[in-house]
This record gives structure tokens, sequence and C-alpha cells, in this order.
């Protein structure tokens, strides 16, 4: 059974896995930033690149002696080569063509995304294409049909922010540092849904796209106005960006080819608000509804092992003069 050894560092986080054909995460390792970026209450390009080249091959060891394995026993390297930072996407990606070069091993360059895309199918192997995926994340915020590996059909996207960056800009509004999304969700806990009026930015159009500027904007607003106790906004907030999701995704599914579920993936997908909305969805649609563990919903580096392992059983490696992309739509 092939063995792939996944690396990801293409934001904050720095992470190594060892994931198998068949779904057996080997072992899985991760390193966060937070505190190297939470001075400057974001995350500093320059600042994550270098953490990435100081934790990378500590990470990739330790994935190994978690399995007991050697560098020699993995058949295949799988490095995120973007979309992402690019100091940190270049990071993983030369050193997982290092690796791959030195061991004599097949590299295969994942897409971010469709480590996200996939990681459902890691998570429950009845998950069978196509579906349909909700992929809601720091960065990108869209609606695919995933028709197979490599297959993906993109049915709406963001026209501005993501829905996870919407929950970071919240978060400091509200004065709460970050990881925002969490913290977001821990504090609408305390508070009224449906205390703050708030937008829904594009609900009820006919292409399924996302905006949540503008939803930002009023949080922005409320908060100045002092009428409202944080706990209010943040619980309205939720609410607001939940009822846009549900939205859009329901709009989604009336124009979806026969979809066989209903998927969310992404970092946004931990968020217990929305898993339980979108869950619902499903079951009006008599679809079902497939998210993963909250460890493979934020970046990982088992996702990209995975994702590679699908590539891999598909006979897709690449060359490793293959190059590092900040931009890479699926
Ligand atoms: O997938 P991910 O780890 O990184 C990207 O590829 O972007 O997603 C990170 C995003 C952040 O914006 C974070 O605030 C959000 O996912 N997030 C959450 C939650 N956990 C993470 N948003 C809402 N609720 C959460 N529980
Ligand atoms: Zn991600």
């Amino acid at each position: 059974m092939p063995i792939i050894l996944g690396l990801e560092s293409s934001c904050d986080e720095t992470a190594a896995a060892l994931v198998t054909s068949d779904r057996v995460v080997l072992a899985h390792r991760l390193a966060g930033q937070e505190a190297a970026h939470r001075p400057y209450g974001g995350v500093v390009p320059e600042i994550a690149a270098r953490a990435h080249v100081e934790a990378l091959i500590p990470l990739v060891e330790a994935a190994l002696d978690d399995a007991g394995m050697t560098l020699a026993q993995v058949d295949a390297i799988a490095a995120t080569a973007g979309p992402g930072l690019i100091g940190g996407v270049m990071v993983g990606l030369v050193t997982g063509k290092a690796l791959a070069h030195a061991a004599g091993k097949p590299l295969i360059a994942v897409n971010h995304l469709e480590g996200h895309a996939l990681s459902p199918r890691l998570a429950d192997m009845t998950l069978d294409f196509p579906y349909l995926l909700l992929l809601v994340s720091g960065g990108h915020c869209q609606l695919l049909e995933v028709r197979g590996v490599g297959d993906y059909r993109r049915l709406a996207t963001t026209i501005d922010d993501a829905a996870g960056e919407a929950f970071d800009k919240t978060a400091k509004l509200l004065g709460l540092g970050i990881p925002g999304g969490p913290k977001v969700e821990a504090l609408a806990r305390e508070g009224d849904p449906r205390a703050v009026p708030l937008p829904r930015p594009l609900a009820g159009t006919a292409e399924p796209h996302f905006s949540f500027a503008g939803l930002k904007s009023a949080v922005m607003r409320a908060v100045e106005s002092g009428r409202w106790s944080h706990a209010d906004i943040a619980a309205s907030f939720q609410q607001a960006v939940v009822d846009c999701l549900v939205d859009r995704t329901a709009r989604a599914l009336d124009v979806a080819d026969r979809p066989t579920a209903l998927v969310v993936a992404g970092g946004v997908a931990a968020n217990g608000a929305v898993r339980g909305a979108l869950q619902a969805l499903a079951s009006a649609h008599d679809l079902p509804f497939v998210a993963p563990p909250l460890w493979l919903c934020t970046d990982n580096a088992a996702m990209i092992g995975w994702a590679g392992a699908e590539r891999f059983a598909a006979g897709l490696i690449d060359d490793l003069a293959f190059p590092a992309r900040p931009r890479w739509p699926l």
C-alpha cells in the first residue's frame, strides 16, 4: 500500500504527515506560528516563511519517527505548491523537491485547495464523486462540483472577502485577537444571534456567489455605535455568515449536476453553527452531509498527503521543475 509524505507551509501552519492510500494517517505533526504573529494582529508573510524554514525538517523527522519509518520507505512526496503566501509555499515545495531528489522518490505538487477539497474522502471512505463542496477558509470561499481527482467545476466564489477573513476581521474589531474564527465562535455562544440587524449580502441572487465586505463594514458600525454587547455582535455576525453560506449553497444545489453528497471543508468548516446549518440543508435535500473532523478542516499536512495519494493512484506525478504558484485556481 503506497505511503505518501505530505508537506504543508502555505500560510501560518507548518506541517508534515504520513498517509497511506487506504486512508491510514500514520503520523501527522503540526507547528502553528500564532505567538510569532500575535504582536502584528495578523499573519506576516516574511515571518511565516522564516518560521517554516526552521520548523519543517524537524516536523518531517518527528512524523517519520512517530510512524517508525525512514524516508526510504515512503513511496512519494507531496508538497503544497500553491496557492498561498509565496515565501512559505517555496519553503515547503523546495523541501519536498530536495527530499524527493535525495531519496529518489516521485514529487507530487499539490494545490492546497485540492487538499481541502479531497480531505473529506480521507475521513469518509463512502464519499464518492461527484459531490458539491463548500470550501470555506481564510483565503477562499467557493462552491465546487468535485467530479473526480483533478476534475473540479467552480460554481461560485467570493466577489470580495472570504468567510474566514470576515471572521478574522470581526475578531480584530471586537479586540479578540488571533486565531479569529474560534474566538468569535466562543463569544457568539454568549450572545443573541438576532440582536444586531446585519445584512446578508447577495442572499437571494441567482448566481450563487458570496460577498462579505459589506458585512464587515456593518460590524464595524455596530461596534462603533456602542449599542450592543460584543457577545451580541459576535452572535449576530456568525448568524449572518451562516445565513449567507446556507442561502448560497442552497442555490448551488439547484444548479449542480446531481451531487451524491453535500460536503464542507476548509477552516470555517470547524465552526459548529456552520456545520449544523449545512447539515440541516443537506437533510432538507435528502443528501448525506460530510464534514471532516475539526483537525482536518484547518490547514494540515494529512490532507496534502491524502491529495498526493489520490493523485499518485491516478498516475499524476510532477517534474522537479514544478513552479511555486502564489495564485492557482482549482
Ligand atoms: O483552511 P484554513 O486553516 O487556512 C486557509 O487555507 O485559509 O482556514 C483558516 C480560517 C481562518 O480565517 C479562521 O479564522 C477560520 O478558518 N476558522 C474558523 C474557525 N476555525 C478556523 N472560522 C469560524 N469558526 C471557527 N471555529
Ligand atoms: Zn487552507
